[in-house]
């Protein structure tokens, strides 16, 4: 009888997989022997693996090109990291190797940009999208940029409010962008994002403010779509949407030339995923450039600003199971060694679904179990998978360690999880590891940054 862990992986799904190998039944994600990297720096730890973050970064601009290259496409792409997914200086720093342009979301973000520019990873001319509706800290950072001749600072106004103070405080011309004001899913609580000026709003406002100051360009139009790119009516009516208000503006507008469909470019939350990236990206690209020829205007350079997609695949969050409790005939809780509420957030705020998966002990008898984080909070757990309504893993063994691995964790996770601050019960951020190849093409992990300590936990607390 098939009964080892390995064999319910095999029978579920195609298996190994890309960046998922079993050896001697212990788990190598991207080759990397994940029981080195536990036996090395003990758990709970996440990890990083850097060449992750190029290689989707040059997949998106492959696809992008060549859906462009097929339709003879006029214009270009421009791929721009969205910062909030992850602000650490090895992920910038790792994305900005690829020839990319940012998407900033706060004041503090601007203070990065002058960080990366000072270390020289940055020029001038990359491109800077502000999003959000922005504080008067926000607003002095964004004219500063501008006035400081980063030429292609583009605020997307997420207001009509929000020009003045632009047009009050930068010293030359400058180009702005719109954020449209996108309906949301029929299903979801309300009808229209907070976000960005409502459609019916944007071509009275240009004309108005605008079009009538020779100071400001309107160079951008941006829509973003909260629950991703996906093949759905919703979608394509919300891209349909949009791209009619580019073109009815580019009649009145010359200056505008580009089209911003945001991120949400999904990632792999299953060994059971599926998506057509190379299909959506044509779509997409084939569905700008009819509209456009429709009504006789020039196709738009396309921006996207992928944020899980850039990130989200390079990270993995490793933990122990401490012990075993059975708290009735039916449910065994694997108590692990942190907690889900601050190591994956969205686990336990959004029920986001990451890929669990054993680091040892593949050759074991599964079991069902559901696993448990260490705050007292009866919210910390875990009990099922994105494609089943349960969770399984290899027998638990009081004398044989087991350890488990989430997968693709690298987005928002800390951000969320306000990594390095206060933490639920006081449960202290894992230790992380940043792993890059050497030119040899071995892999070299690197401490990033150590366990929280008792004492960086009681400061903030101000003990
Ligand atoms: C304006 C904007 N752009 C890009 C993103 C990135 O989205 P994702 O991580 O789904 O690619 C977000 C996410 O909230 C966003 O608000």
């Amino acid at each position: 009888m098939k009964i080892k862990y390995q064999d319910l992986i095999e029978q579920t799904f195609e298996f190994p997989q890309e960046e998922f190998e079993v050896h001697d039944n212990e788990l190598y994600f991207n080759k990397i022997p994940l029981m080195d990297i536990i036996k090395q720096y003990g758990t709970p730890v996440k990890l990083t693996y850097l060449p992750k973050i190029s290689s989707q970064i040059q997949k998106a601009k492959r696809l992008f090109n060549v859906a462009m290259a097929k339709v003879d496409y006029q214009a270009d792409y421009k791929y721009c990291y969205c910062t909030k997914s992850s602000h650490f200086s090895f992920v910038l720093e790792e994305a900005l190797k690829n020839k990319i342009n940012l998407e900033t979301s706060s004041a503090f973000d601007i203070n990065i940009i002058d960080e990366l520019y000072n270390s020289g990873i940055i020029g001038k001319d990359i491109f800077i999208l502000s999003n959000g509706f922005k504080r008067t800290q926000y607003l002095e950072n964004i004219v500063r940029l501008i006035n400081d001749g980063f030429i292609n600072t583009i605020p997307i106004l997420d207001n009509m409010d929000e020009l003045q103070y632009y047009t009050d405080n930068v010293s030359k011309n400058f180009n702005v962008g719109i954020r449209i004001a996108s309906e949301e899913e029929p299903m979801f609580s309300f009808y229209t994002s907070r976000l960005g000026i409502r459609y019916n709003d944007i071509v009275p406002f240009y004309h108005e403010m605008i079009e009538t100051n020779p100071k400001i360009g309107l160079k951008m139009l941006h829509f973003f779509i909260n629950t991703g790119i996906k093949d759905t009516a919703y979608y394509w009516n919300e891209l349909n949407k949009s791209l009619n208000v580019y073109v009815e503006l580019k009649k009145v507008c010359p200056e505008l030339d580009s089209f911003n469909i945001g991120g949400g470019f999904p990632i792999k939350r299953s060994l059971g995923f599926e998506y057509d990236y190379e299909y959506m990206a044509e779509e997409i690209v084939a569905q700008i450039k009819s509209v456009c020829d429709q009504h006789g205007v020039p196709e738009p350079d396309i921006f996207t600003e992928f944020g899980s997609f850039t990130v989200g695949e390079s990270g993995a969050t490793l933990y122990s199971v401490l012990d075993q409790k059975q708290q009735n005939d039916r449910e065994l809780w694997n108590m692990i060694d942190s907690s889900f509420m601050t190591t994956l957030p969205d686990s336990w705020a959004i029920n986001q679904r990451f890929i669990l998966l054993p680091v040892n002990r593949w050759d074991a008898e599964y079991q069902r179990v559901c696993l448990g984080g260490l705050t007292c909070d009866s919210q910390d757990y875990y009990n099922d998978e994105a494609h089943t309504n349960a969770v399984f893993l290899p027998k638990f063994d009081k004398n044989d360690p087991l350890y488990l691995g989430f997968f693709h964790t690298g987005a928002y996770q800390e951000s969320l999880g306000g990594y390095g601050g206060i933490q639920h019960c006081l449960i202290p951020a894992p230790k992380h590891i940043i792993i890059d190849l050497d030119e040899n093409g071995d892999f070299s992990p690197k401490l990033f940054a150590k366990e929280q300590s008792y004492k960086s936990m009681l400061k903030t607390l101000g003990f």
